[in-house]
C-alpha cells in the first residue's frame, strides 16, 4: 500500500450520545455533522450530532487543527479528537443525555464540507415545507424529528419480531412478481419481456400465498410485507406501503383476538410505557354502525348517535317526516352542556352537507324553552319527548339529520368526529383500541351492480348464516374483523373459507363464472381440494401502527422514502419515461393518452 491513505480518519471511539460525567477526563473521538455553531468571546461551540445523540464540542480559536476551522459550517461532516471535561457549574443543560459534559477538542479534521441545505436540519419551531423535505429526503431523514420516528419504527419491527419468534411463527418471503390479488384496489402491472403481451401484477397482499403456506402446513407465518396498490391517496394511505401479515392454521377468531392483544399490549408498553388494558374492547359492526355510523369508531369520547325517527315522524318539521316516510331516518347527536355559538353550529352543517347531507336540525335546550330553526315545530311537549329520547337536559344541543340510513350515518359521523376534535374531546397521549366484529360478508355496488365482498372473497362466511347465501345474501355476517385504534382501521382480517365448494359458491356470488374463478384462482381452488386446514389472519398496517405511536399525522412520517399524496417520488422523480429501447424490448407502444 502507498503511504498516502487520503482516505484515512480517526474513527470514533463513542457516539454523540454517549458521554457522561463519569467519562469526566477521558480523550475520545467523534464523528459526526455540525448541527450549529456558537461563537462566545473568541470560545467556539459545536452542537456535533449523530443518530444518537448531540455532543457539545469547544473550539479552541488559538489551537491549531488539521481542519481550517474558520471553514466550517453547519452539515460538516467532521471527525473530532478531543478530552471530555465537566461542564462549569450553571452550564450544565440538564435537558440533553450528554449535557453535563463536553468535549475540549484536541484535533479536528473535516471529513467532507457540505453545501448549504435547502432547509434548516437543527430542530426549529416550524417544519420545512413538505415539498422541499421530499426532494430532499436525505436531509430532512437526518433532521433530529425525523430520526426519531424511524428509529421508532425501527423498534417497533424489532419488537413485534421477537414477539412472533417467542410463539413459535415463521417468517416466511413470498412473491412480488405475481398475479393479480384482490384487495378492493387497482393493480400495479409489469409487463413480462419473455411472456409477450403478459404482464405480473404486484401483490395488494401476500393474501393467497400465505393461505398456501397454511395448506402446505407451516401453520403459524408471519411477514412484515410490502404491498402495493394503485389506489387514491391519503394521510394514511400510500401506493407502497407495509403490513405485519399474520396466518394461522387451526385457529378461531379468538385465537387472532388474543395473539394481537397481547402483540399490541407488548408494543405500546415496551415502546410507548402506555398500558393496554386487556381483552381490548369488541363491537359487532352492527352496533359500531349503529352507535357511531362508522365502522372504525373513534371510541375515546362518547358523542354517540340515536335514532329519534318516530318522534321526528311525528313533528309538523316536512324534512323529517317526508325522510322516515320514503324508508329513511332521523338520527342525531347531542351535545351536552353545548357551548358553540351560531357560527359553530353553521360549521358544523357545513361537515354534515360535505358528507351528503341535506342539511342539519338543531335545536338547543334551553330552561326557557327550545331554541333554533326547527323550534317552532317543537310545541305541545314535543320537546320534551325528543329531550327524553336523547336522554338531554337544559343546555344540551341536539344536532339531527334526516335521509337515508347510511346517509344520516355518514353525515353524523364526520359532524361527531369534527366535534370531538373541536371540543378538545379527543385527549392528547390516549390510546383507545377496539376490536369491531362480525362484519357483512357482501355489499351491493350500486355501479356496478353486483355484490362485493367486503373484506376479500377469501373470507369465510359464518355458519349459521350459510343458508342465507342464496336467499339474502345482504344478510349474511362473515368471519371477518377490524382492529381499531383512535378511530383509524389498524388492521384487518379473517377467519377463511377452507372448503373449495363453498369458496366456489362465493366467487359464483360476486359474480366471477366458474371459468373466471378457475383463471384467476384456479391455483387457489386445487389447493383448497388438497387437505386445506382451517385457518386464518390478519395484516395490521404497520405505516399506520407507526404514525400512531410517533404521534405524527401523516404516513409520509413514518416512511423513509415515500410518494407525495399525487404518487410520485420528488427525490428520484418516478415515475418516470421508460426508453424506447426499453419499451421495443417489451413489445410495448405508448397510445395517446385518452382525455378523461
Ligand atoms: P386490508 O386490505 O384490510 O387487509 O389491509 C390491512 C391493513 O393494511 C393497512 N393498509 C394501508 N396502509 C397504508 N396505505 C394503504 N394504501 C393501505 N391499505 C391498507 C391498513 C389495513 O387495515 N390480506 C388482508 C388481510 C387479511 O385478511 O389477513 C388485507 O390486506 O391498516
Ligand atoms: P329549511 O326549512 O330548509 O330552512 O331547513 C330548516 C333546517 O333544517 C335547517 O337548519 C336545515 O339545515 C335543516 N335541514 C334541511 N334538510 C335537512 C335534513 N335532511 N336533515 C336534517 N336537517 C335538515
Amino acid at each position: 500500500m502507498s503511504s498516502e491513505h487520503t482516505f484515512d480518519f480517526p474513527k470514533r471511539t463513542s457516539t454523540c450520545g454517549d458521554l457522561r460525567l463519569s467519562d469526566d477526563g477521558k480523550d475520545v473521538v467523534l464523528n459526526g455533522w455540525v448541527e450549529n455553531l456558537r461563537d462566545h468571546g473568541g470560545l467556539r461551540f459545536v452542537d456535533f450530532r449523530d443518530r444518537y445523540g448531540m455532543t457539545q464540542v469547544v473550539l479552541d480559536p488559538k489551537a491549531k487543527y488539521t481542519g481550517e476551522q474558520s471553514t466550517l459550517r453547519s452539515q460538516f461532516v467532521v471527525a473530532v479528537k478531543g478530552t471530555v471535561r465537566a461542564r462549569p457549574e450553571g452550564m450544565r443543560n440538564p435537558k440533553l443525555p450528554t449535557g453535563d459534559i463536553e468535549v475540549q477538542a484536541n484535533d479536528l479534521v473535516i471529513l467532507n464540507p457540505s453545501d448549504v441545505p435547502p432547509f434548516e436540519i437543527a430542530t426549529t419551531d416550524s417544519e420545512p415545507g413538505e415539498e422541499v423535505r421530499l426532494k430532499y429526503r436525505y436531509l430532512d431523514l437526518r433532521r433530529q424529528a425525523m430520526q426519531e420516528r424511524i428509529i421508532r419504527r425501527a423498534e417497533v419491527t424489532r419488537s413485534i419480531r421477537s414477539f412472533l419468534d417467542g410463539e413459535r411463527f415463521l417468517d416466511l418471503e413470498t412473491p412480488l412478481l405475481t398475479k393479480s390479488t384482490p384487495e378492493g384496489a387497482r393493480d400495479f402491472l409489469v409487463p413480462a419481456r419473455n411472456h409477450e403481451g403478459k404482464f405480473f401484477a404486484l401483490p395488494q397482499s401476500p393474501q393467497l400465498f400465505k393461505q398456501l403456506f397454511m395448506i402446505s402446513g407451516y401453520d403459524r407465518y408471519y411477514q412484515i410485507a410490502r404491498c402495493l396498490r394503485d389506489e387514491d391517496l391519503r394521510a394514511d394511505r400510500q401506493p407502497e406501503f407495509t403490513q405485519l401479515d399474520i396466518e394461522m392454521a387451526f385457529i378461531d377468531e379468538e385465537d387472532v383476538y388474543c395473539l394481537i392483544d397481547r402483540l399490541l399490549a407488548k408494543l405500546f408498553g415496551e415502546i410507548l410505557g402506555v398500558e393496554v388494558k386487556l381483552p381490548i374492547r369488541r363491537m359487532s359492526y352492527a352496533d359500531a354502525m349503529e352507535q357511531y355510523g362508522c365502522d372504525r369508531p373513534d371510541v375515546r369520547f362518547d358523542l354517540r348517535l340515536k335514532d329519534v325517527s318516530e318522534i321526528a315522524a311525528s313533528l309538523e318539521f316536512n324534512v323529517f317526516r317526508s325522510a322516515v316516510e320514503s324508508g329513511g331516518r332521523v338520527r342525531g347527536i347531542r351535545v351536552p352542556q353545548a357551548k358553540l355559538s351560531r357560527k359553530e353550529i353553521s360549521a358544523c352543517e357545513a361537515v354534515a352537507k360535505e358528507a351528503g347531507a341535506k342539511g342539519l336540525a338543531w335545536v338547543k335546550l334551553e330552561t326557557d324553552g327550545p331554541k333554533g330553526p326547527i323550534a317552532k315545530f317543537l310545541g305541545d311537549g314535543a320537546d320534551r319527548r325528543l329531550a327524553e329520547a336523547f336522554g338531554a337536559e337544559a343546555g344540551d344541543l341536539l344536532l339531527m339529520v334526516a335521509d337515508k340510513v347510511n346517509v344520516t350515518h355518514a353525515a353524523l359521523n364526520e359532524v361527531r368526529l369534527h366535534l370531538g376534535r373541536k371540543l378538545g374531546l379527543m385527549g392528547s397521549g390516549r390510546f383507545e383500541f377496539l376490536w369491531v366484529t362480525d362484519f357483512p360478508l357482501l355489499d351491493w355496488d350500486e355501479e356496478e351492480e353486483r355484490w362485493v365482498a367486503i373484506h376479500h372473497p377469501f373470507t369465510s362466511p359464518r355458519s349459521d348464516d350459510l343458508a342465507l347465501l342464496d336467499s339474502d345474501p345482504g344478510g349474511v355476517r362473515s368471519r371477518a374483523y377490524d382492529i381499531v385504534l383512535n378511530g383509524l382501521e389498524l388492521g384487518g382480517g379473517s377467519i377463511r373459507i377452507h372448503r373449495s365448494d363453498i369458496q366456489e359458491k362465493v366467487f359464483s356470488k360476486i359474480a366471477l363464472s366458474s371459468e373466471e374463478a378457475r383463471q384467476k384462482f384456479g391455483f387457489l381452488l386445487d389447493a383448497l381440494a388438497y387437505g386445506a386446514p382451517p385457518h386464518g389472519g390478519i395484516a395490521l398496517g404497520l405505516d399506520r401502527l407507526a404514525m400512531l405511536m410517533t404521534g405524527t399525522e401523516s404516513i409520509r412520517d413514518v416512511i423513509a422514502f415515500p410518494k407525495t399524496a399525487r404518487g410520485n417520488c420528488l427525490m428520484t422523480d418516478a415515475p418516470s419515461d421508460p426508453g424506447a429501447e426499453q419499451l421495443r424490448e417489451l413489445g410495448l407502444e405508448m397510445a395517446p393518452r385518452q382525455s378523461p
